[in-house]
C-alpha cells in the first residue's frame, strides 16, 4: 500500500481510500471496492469496540453527548469520537441534537436483564473476544500447518485460558450453555448400561458429563481437565445437585489418569492434537482402562447444516485446531498406534463415535 501525504505527515492509505480517487484506471471501480471491503479490518474492530465499551447500554433510552460517552466509557474523546462517527455510518447510532441515540440495529447490542447476552464473545477484555482475533495469523497456519494459537500465545488455547487466572467468571457464563451438537449420539450410546463409572477426559466445564449423569442416574463421573475448567465444572455439579455422583480433577491429561473406570470419555479433544499428541493420549487412556476398560472417542465434524455456517467455520476449524478433518480411518489407524481396536462406529450429522478397547 502506497503512503498518502496528509498535511506534512506520511500515512498509510485507510481502507476505501484508494478505491475511490477519480481518474485513476488502477483504482476506479467496483471490484476494487468490493475486494477492499472484503478485507477491511476496521469495521469488525469498531463493533467489537462498541461491545467492549457496552455503548449500547452506555447510550440508553435518551441518548448521550460524546462527553458524557467519553465518561461513561472511561475512554478519550478524540479516538471515540471517531468511533462513535464510524458507528454512525454503519446504521448503529444516529446522531441529532448534539447527542448519539441507538438505532434498531444499534438497539439489539443492548443487553437484556437475564437473557444472555448473544454479543458477550465480542468482548475484546474477555477470554473468548482476545483468543477470536487468533485467526489474523491465518497465514501461520497455511504456512506450517499449526493452529494460530501457538503463534499469538506461544502455547495451545486451552493452557493459554488456564494460565491467564482470570477465566473463571467467563467460563461460569459459557458453562450456561447445552452440550455440543449431537451429544445425543454419546448420550444414547450402548455402553453406559453396563458401566458404573467414566472418565470425561478434557472434560471442560461440565456440560456432557452432567447430561450423561442425568441420563442415566446408575453413572458416577470423574472429570479431568486444565485447573480453571475443573474449578467451574466441580461449580456445575455442586449446583447442578450432582457433587455426590461427579468429581473433577485439575490436572494435564498428559499426565496419568485416574485408573480403573469402566469407560474414558474424549469428546471433541483429539482435534486440538497432531497424530503424536492424539497418540499420546490415547495411550495414555489405554494405561489407565486396562483391558476391561473402553475408551469412547468422539469428534465433532464440520458439515453444512443449521450449526456449522459453511466455509467461514471450516476455515476457522482448520486456523484454531490440530486437524479438524480426521474419519473414522484416520481415528482407528491413531488407535492403532496406542495398542487400540475399534469395536464399534455411531454416526450422526455433526459426530463420530468410536469404541475402542485394548
Ligand atoms: C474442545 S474442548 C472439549 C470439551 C468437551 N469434552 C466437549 O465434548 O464439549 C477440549 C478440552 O480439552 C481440554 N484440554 C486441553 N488440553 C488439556 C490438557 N493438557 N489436560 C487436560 N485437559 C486439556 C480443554 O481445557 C478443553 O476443555
Amino acid at each position: 500500500m502506497a503512503p498518502a501525504a496528509t498535511g506534512g505527515r506520511h500515512r498509510a492509505s485507510p481502507p476505501g481510500d484508494h478505491a475511490t480517487r477519480e481518474g485513476d484506471p488502477m483504482t476506479d471501480g467496483t471490484l476494487h471496492q468490493q475486494i477492499t471491503a472484503l478485507a477491511d479490518l476496521v469495521t469488525p474492530m469498531a463493533v467489537r469496540a462498541a461491545v467492549t465499551l457496552r455503548i449500547a447500554d452506555r447510550v440508553g433510552d435518551d441518548g448521550a453527548t460524546p462527553a458524557e460517552l467519553a465518561r461513561r466509557t472511561g475512554t478519550r474523546p478524540r479516538p471515540l469520537g471517531k468511533l462513535l462517527r464510524h458507528l454512525v455510518s454503519l446504521d448503529i447510532l444516529a446522531f441529532d441534537g448534539g447527542r448519539y441515540r441507538l438505532t434498531e440495529l444499534g438497539s439489539a447490542l443492548r443487553r437484556e436483564d437475564g437473557a444472555p447476552w448473544p454479543f458477550a464473545p465480542l468482548d475484546l477484555d474477555g477470554v473468548t473476544g482476545q483468543t477470536g482475533l487468533s485467526v489474523i495469523h491465518l497465514l501461520h497456519t497455511l504456512r506450517t500447518g499449526e493452529p494460530v494459537y501457538r503463534r499469538m500465545f506461544g502455547t495451545d488455547l486451552w493452557s493459554y485460558v488456564d494460565g491467564r487466572g482470570d477465566a473463571d467468571d467467563e467460563l461460569r457464563s459459557e458453562a450456561l450453555t447445552a452440550p455440543a451438537p449431537d451429544a445425543e449420539v454419546l448420550v444414547e450410546h450402548p455402553c453406559w448400561s453396563a458401566a458404573r463409572t467414566f472418565v470425561d477426559v478434557g472434560g471442560n466445564t461440565g456440560a456432557l458429563a452432567e447430561a450423561l449423569l442425568v441420563r442415566h442416574p446408575h453413572l458416577r463421573a470423574t472429570l479431568l481437565d486444565l485447573p480453571v475448567f475443573a474449578r467451574v465444572a466441580r461449580r456445575r455439579f455442586a449446583e447442578s445437585g450432582l457433587a455426590d455422583r461427579a468429581a473433577a480433577v485439575g490436572r494435564s491429561f498428559f499426565e496419568p489418569l485416574p485408573a480403573g473406570a469402566d469407560v474414558y470419555l474424549l469428546s471433541a479433544v483429539l482435534a486440538d492434537w497432531d497424530d503424536d499428541g492424539a497418540v499420546r493420549l490415547l495411550r495414555n487412556c489405554a494405561d489407565a482402562a486396562g483391558r476391561d476398560g473402553a475408551i469412547l472417542v468422539s469428534e465433532v465434524r464440520p458439515v453444512e447444516g443449521p450449526h456449522w455456517p459453511g466455509t467461514a467455520m471450516a476455515l476457522w476449524l482448520e486456523a484454531t485446531t490440530a486437524d479438524p478433518d480426521r474419519g473414522v480411518e484416520d481415528l482407528t489407524a491413531l488407535a492403532a498406534e496406542a495398542g487400540l481396536k475399534v469395536t464399534r462406529v455411531d454416526r450422526a450429522p455433526t459426530r463420530l463415535v468410536l469404541e475402542l478397547h485394548a
